[in-house]
């Protein structure tokens, strides 16, 4: 038996429970054992729902219990879940974490005491929800040099502005049905001013690069100042505005970006919509691929993080994540991204 804890019973953390009870049969073969969720880890109580049974309130339960094998953290912010996933290392649990701002922070760090302890710390959910994109940059496409990533990395924003083209509407009326809908937070500034796009793409940076690329270096411009009228007018140009978050070589050196950008019809991302994410990359060798899929949401994202439990399960006492060097990486000024 497989022993797992989740760190956080949100909309994430039980979409991974849900993920884990609704395909257990095809999930144990794949792994070749059973895996159980032996804690849930919750300020709260969940009286009446069968998860109370497995709750516990003391992260110390967890990282004591030599039974737990690989956690699951899913509560969001840097701390705890900082703490919480460095001592889960520590003690040679494995860690899958869908929390890009705990990966764009520390995630160098955390490689590189999972590489130590011959463990893993996964996050194919940081990026994209349940689109496959740390993985196949990890694994398929290790062979390229990567020149190039542009994409749409948050749904909150793509969701909004392609109402604005689609129905003429303006952003105040796009960012209340947004919030309605529950995909913009009563705070929505991490999602429309670009923050977490910019988390995003510093992961991205980070993986192809090998070196960390600080999020706080990347110029970022969210989508706060787009009118209805820049729309109208981009649509007849026979356009639209997406929010961008790109990362380009030159040479030795990267440039990234975070900004709202005209996009042509012919564009292979002009046509993403709605809360849809997509990546475009380019591989020195591999040319042009393209990644398309749910950015965001319960179960998409819960998919992405028990693929890494799978995968952790699979590889208990080896590791299989390349690693970004704890060396900042500068990346080029602004003024160079337009060539
Ligand atoms: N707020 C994010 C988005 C959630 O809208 O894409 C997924 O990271």
């Amino acid at each position: 038996m497989v022993n797992i804890a989740v760190l956080g019973y949100g909309t994430v953390g039980s979409g991974v429970v849900e993920v884990i009870h609704t395909n257990h049969e095809r999930i144990n073969q794949r792994i070749g054992d059973e895996l159980n969720v032996k804690y849930v880890l919750d300020l709260r109580d969940f009286p009446g729902d069968p998860i109370q049974e497995k709750l516990v309130h003391d992260f110390n339960v967890i990282v004591e219990d030599p039974d737990v094998q690989i956690v699951v953290e899913v509560m969001g912010g840097i701390e705890p879940a900082y703490t919480f996933v460095k001592r889960s290392l520590q003690a040679g649990k494995s860690v899958a974490t869908s929390n890009k701002a705990l990966v764009a922070k520390h995630g160098a760090e955390l490689l590189s005491i999972a590489r130590d302890k011959n463990i893993n710390f996964l996050f194919e959910a940081s990026v994209g929800g349940g689109i496959p994109i740390i993985r196949p940059l990890n694994s398929s496409l290790t062979a390229d040099e990567i020149e190039e990533i542009t994409g749409i990395l948050n749904g909150t924003t793509n969701y909004m502005l392609s109402k604005m083209f689609y129905e003429g509407a303006d952003y105040a009326e796009v960012l209340k049905e947004a919030q309605d809908k529950g995909y913009a937070e009563r705070n929505p500034e991490a999602d429309v001013e670009g923050y977490d796009a910019c988390r995003k793409i510093a992961i991205l940076s980070s993986l192809i690069s090998g070196q960390q690329v600080d999020f706080e270096d990347i110029y970022t411009e969210g989508i706060t100042n787009i009118t209805k009228e820049d729309m109208m007018y981009a649509k007849e140009m026979g356009m639209t505005i997406k929010l961008l978050a790109s990362s380009k070589r030159d040479n030795d050196h990267l440039h990234a970006i975070v900004a709202p950008a005209l996009l042509h019809k012919e564009h292979p991302l002009y046509n993403v919509n709605d809360v849809f994410n997509a990546i475009f990359v380019h591989g020195n060798v591999l040319g042009d691929a393209m990644f398309y899929g749910s950015g965001a949401g319960k179960l998409p994202t819960a998919s992405a993080v028990v693929a890494d439990v799978v995968d952790e399960a699979k590889h208990l006492n080896r590791n299989i994540m390349t690693m970004w060097k704890n060396e900042k990486l500068e990346l080029l000024p602004l003024d160079n991204t337009s060539k």
